[in-house]
Order: C-alpha cells, then sequence, then structure tokens
C-alpha cells in the first residue's frame, strides 16, 4: 500500500542528492578540453605537496625535474583513484543486492557507480594525456583491496569509500583553485571535487546508520581493518616508480620521501576531515589511533 507518511532520512538525502546530480553532472570525455596543449612552467600539483618539496633533494633537482615530478605524482595519485573506484563499485553494488533497487537509495548508488565510471574515464585519459605509466597502488594493495571489496561490512565499504574520498577531495580542492597548476588537471579536480560532494555526503550518512548497527566485536573488526585501509591507502598514493621516471635514485627518494615532514604535513592534511569524522563516530579507538593512525603519522 503506497505510504502517505514523510521519506525517511536515508530516503530524505537520496532524494535531494538524485536532485543535484540532475542539475549538475559532467561528461569528462567532452566538457573537458582534452587537446590543450600544456602550459610550459606550469606545475601539475602545488609544489609544497609534492613527496620530496622541502627536502635536500628537492634543492638538488632542476625546475624542470620538479615540475615533471609533479606530473608523474599526479598521474599515481588518478591511477589509485581508478583502483579505489573500482573497489567502490563493486561494494556500493554488493550492497544493494539484497535490499530494494528501486527506491530512492538504490538510485542513488547507482548514480555513484555511473559517476566513477565517467571519473576512472577521466583519471585514465589524464594519465594517457601527460604520457605517464598506469602506476597503480602497488602489489601488496592490490592484493588487499581483493578481501576488502568482496567481503567488507557496509561500515567498511562506506566508511572505506569515505576515506579515500575525503583525501582526494582535500588535495583536488586545493589545486584545482591554484593558478600555478596547469589548467588541464584543475578541469579535472573540478569536475571530480563537485561530483565527489555528493558522494560524500551519501557515505557519511550511511555511515553513521551502519556504525549504529553494529555489536561490539564487528566494530572492533571494523576499527582496525579500517585503519589498515587508509594507513595503506595513503602510503600508496604516490608510487615509487615516479622516482624513476624522473631520473632520480629510488632508494634515495623513497627514503627523503618518508622522513621529510612536509610530505607527512600533506599526508595529514587530507586525512583530517575523515579522521574527524571517524572519531566521532568511536571508528578511532585509542589504541588504533596510537599503533596505526599516529604511528603512520596520519594523526599528529
Ligand atoms: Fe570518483
Ligand atoms: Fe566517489
Amino acid at each position: 500500500m503506497p505510504s502517505t507518511t514523510m521519506p525517511d532520512p536515508r530516503t530524505k538525502t537520496a532524494e535531494r542528492l538524485l536532485a543535484s546530480a540532475a542539475k549538475v553532472s559532467f561528461d569528462p570525455q567532452t566538457d573537458i578540453d582534452w587537446s590543450a596543449p600544456a602550459v610550459p612552467g606550469l606545475w601539475y600539483m602545488p609544489p609544497e605537496r609534492s613527496t620530496l618539496y622541502g627536502t635536500p633533494l628537492w634543492d638538488r633537482m632542476t625546475d624542470e625535474q620538479r615540475i615533471e615530478l609533479t606530473k608523474h605524482e599526479v598521474a599515481s595519485v588518478a591511477s589509485v583513484g581508478i583502483w579505489f573506484e573500482t573497489i567502490l563499485n563493486q561494494m556500493l553494488l554488493r550492497s544493494l543486492y539484497d535490499r530494494s533497487m528501486t527506491d530512492a537509495h538504490a538510485r542513488f548508488a547507482f548514480t555513484e557507480v555511473a559517476d566513477e565510471c565517467r571519473h576512472s574515464m577521466m583519471f585514465g585519459r589524464l594519465i594517457e594525456t601527460l604520457g605517464c605509466p598506469d602506476y597503480g597502488p602497488g602489489r601488496l594493495a592490490h592484493a588487499l583491496g581483493r578481501p576488502f571489496k568482496t567481503f567488507s561490512n557496509p561500515t567498511l565499504s562506506f566508511a572505506g569509500a569515505l576515506y579515500v574520498e575525503e583525501v582526494l577531495d582535500a588535495l583536488q580542492r586545493e589545486a584545482m583553485n591554484d593558478e600555478r597548476v596547469q589548467p588541464l588537471v584543475r578541469a579535472v579536480n573540478r569536475v571530480h571535487v563537485i561530483e565527489e560532494a555528493r558522494h560524500m555526503r551519501y557515505a557519511r550518512d550511511e555511515t553513521v546508520r551502519q556504525v549504529a548497527e553494529l555489536g561490539r566485536g564487528e566494530q572492533l573488526v571494523s576499527r582496525v581493518v579500517l585503519s589498515v585501509v587508509a594507513a595503506m591507502s595513503t602510503a600508496r598514493l604516490v608510487h615509487p616508480g615516479v622516482y624513476a621516471s624522473v631520473g632520480l635514485d629510488v632508494d634515495e627518494a623513497v627514503r627523503t620521501a618518508r622522513g621529510n615532514p612536509a610530505w607527512a604535513a600533506t599526508r595529514r592534511f587530507a586525512a583530517r576531515k575523515a579522521v574527524d569524522f571517524f572519531t566521532e563516530q568511536g571508528l578511532i579507538g585509542p589504541a588504533e589511533r596510537r599503533l596505526v593512525w599516529r604511528a603512520t603519522g596520519l594523526v599528529a
């Protein structure tokens, strides 16, 4: 029997997000000028966000090499974006399998999958246009992604998605407003930032609802797995291969990046909103905070 009551909060959120998607969505294949040549002298991300910024190794590099490094770093981050969007799509479709596939909540999930497919094509085309390799997240993260995308509970699916979306959002939002950055990268970031705002709202609301359903044991497991997913995906944002691509010694560059306080600050900057939200939701307890989040430099 049709209901005459007010829509529940989940439906209300979904309806609002569907209306927003109907109003502002992009087709990056046609909405972005892929043929515009790169602008000489511009960066591919704000230089302060490079993994080597501010180190003695950075000081020894030529200007050209520094710009080239930011190009490969952006390509690496984009390839990790594709990896995670593929995981996310599988988790979203899995979350629908045992529930209504026709209500507003489900229709937004399908909308999000469609968005992510366009994003992955956009990132792939960006990497190809920049002439960079498909770096990917590395073998270990690739292997660990397999059980995660197959078995994660709904809390982990949405919280994990939110984490990666928040990290990319912080970095892309900043770069899209930076006039020192290549117009192509800024255009790609703009599309992603605008469409991801809806995904993050959806994931936040759903995480709050899902956390409330967890028993104590499952909450503990979720906290531990979420910490590992966050640590792993942040550590793998920039593939060591980027250093070889710009003519640096890989071991030296990896060591330098690892000890670079500016890069640690960048990772904390990118993770901060997710960290605050997870702490508020009880998804980061004192033990994981110390053993994972602090140990990997994601909280101070
Ligand atoms: Fe995306
Ligand atoms: Fe997304």
